[in-house]
């Protein structure tokens, strides 16, 4: 067994950061683990031009200045081949689709995707790279990933050049279905999908910290996307879909989902790669295949991490991190 990891400083394909007073502290903890992050736009208010773009930009840069900060917009209406450029020059990379009401300040959501069309025609003549929030509104909660799967084949039909990431996969359906489609088809992976079930929700007691959109799922939905990770597939990779709280916005009479998992995300899955005994499948999944889709250089920078229990705490800024309390294995050097 190892006592020293020497890793690729990791990516993270997909992250909260949120905006104001708590925007600093949440970039600096990312900036600790992570060399580069996706940041999502799902801000209040929205990241939706490329003003708010780079204006976002410069603030999570002030706060984490050694971070290499990507960007995406929200997909809530249609954009010029003109904005879309000049998101992109801001440092946009994607755009991220929500649909209306299905998480986290999604109030100016999507109701039909179709509406999306004229702008998803532009981002793939541009190659930029569509993120889809896959869940369909209003159906049974443990549903909602599998019934969006439709739109999915849809888009790629239509748009067979398009770069789709299927955020968060948490069903084994829609691990299966991104497996089939073409190669322009990927998925983020979360730390907490590959580690939690409904159990962990509402099993013995409740726990409201680990309440997220998508739901994690049932023993079966979590072993075949920890199958298809391990079986090295270049598309499926890191996104930790870190989405702090605070503390009395998730435990309260109408709960927040979001799981803040960007403090502990790298120690969790390198127990759990050597718990598989896969720790030489780690590398590209937390720094080469998200990279690889997005094409953009892998980084070279290397971060050591060593065997040493330590105690994550029960509130990081504020909100209660994922595994708060309890003692993990591996630590930063
Ligand atoms: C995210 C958030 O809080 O912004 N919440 C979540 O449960 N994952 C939004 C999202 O990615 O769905
Ligand atoms: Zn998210």
């Amino acid at each position: 067994m190892p006592q020293e990891l020497s890793l690729p400083v990791p990516d993270d394909f997909h992250i909260h950061l949120r905006q104001g007073q708590d925007l600093a502290s949440y970039a600096k903890s990312a900036e600790q683990q992570f060399g580069r992050i996706l940041v999502m736009p799902n801000t209040e208010p929205p990241v939706n031009s490329a003003e708010s773009v780079k204006k976002y930009k410069a603030e999570i840069l002030a706060a984490a200045p050694s971070l290499k900060v990507l960007l995406t917009f929200k997909l809530n209406k249609n954009y010029t081949e003109q904005e879309l450029l000049e998101m992109r020059k801001n440092g946009a990379i994607a755009a991220k689709y929500y649909p209306l009401g299905v998480t986290t300040n999604s109030q100016d959501g999507v109701s039909q995707i179709e509406d999306m069309y004229p702008t998803i025609e532009l981002m793939e003549k541009l190659d930029l790279v569509l993120c889809l929030h896959g869940e369909e509104p209003g159906v049974f909660c443990l549903d909602r990933e599998k019934k969006f799967l439709k739109h999915l084949e849809k888009l790629i039909r239509i748009f067979p050049k398009l770069r789709i990431v299927l955020e968060h996969v948490s069903s084994a359906e829609a691990v299966e279905r991104v497996k089939s489609l073409p190669q322009n088809v990927a998925a983020t992976v979360t730390v907490h999908h590959f580690i939690l079930t409904l159990d962990d929700i509402v099993g013995d007691s409740l726990r409201p910290q680990n309440f997220c959109k998508p739901i994690p799922k049932l023993p079966k939905d979590k072993e075949v996307l920890r199958a298809a990770v391990f079986s090295g597939n270049n598309k499926f990779f890191l996104g930790t879909d870190s989405a702090p709280h605070a503390l009395e916005k998730k435990e309260c009479l109408c709960g927040a989902a979001g799981i803040y998992s960007a403090p502990v995300a790298i120690p969790i899955l390198i127990e759990e790669f050597e718990k598989e005994n896969e720790l030489a499948l780690l590398p590209n999944f937390i720094a080469g295949f998200g990279a690889d889709f997005y094409k953009i250089p892998r980084q070279n920078k290397k971060v050591t991490y060593i065997k040493k229990e330590w105690q994550v705490p029960k509130i990081i800024d504020g909100a209660v991190p994922l595994r708060a309390g309890e003692v993990l294995k591996w630590d930063r050097k």
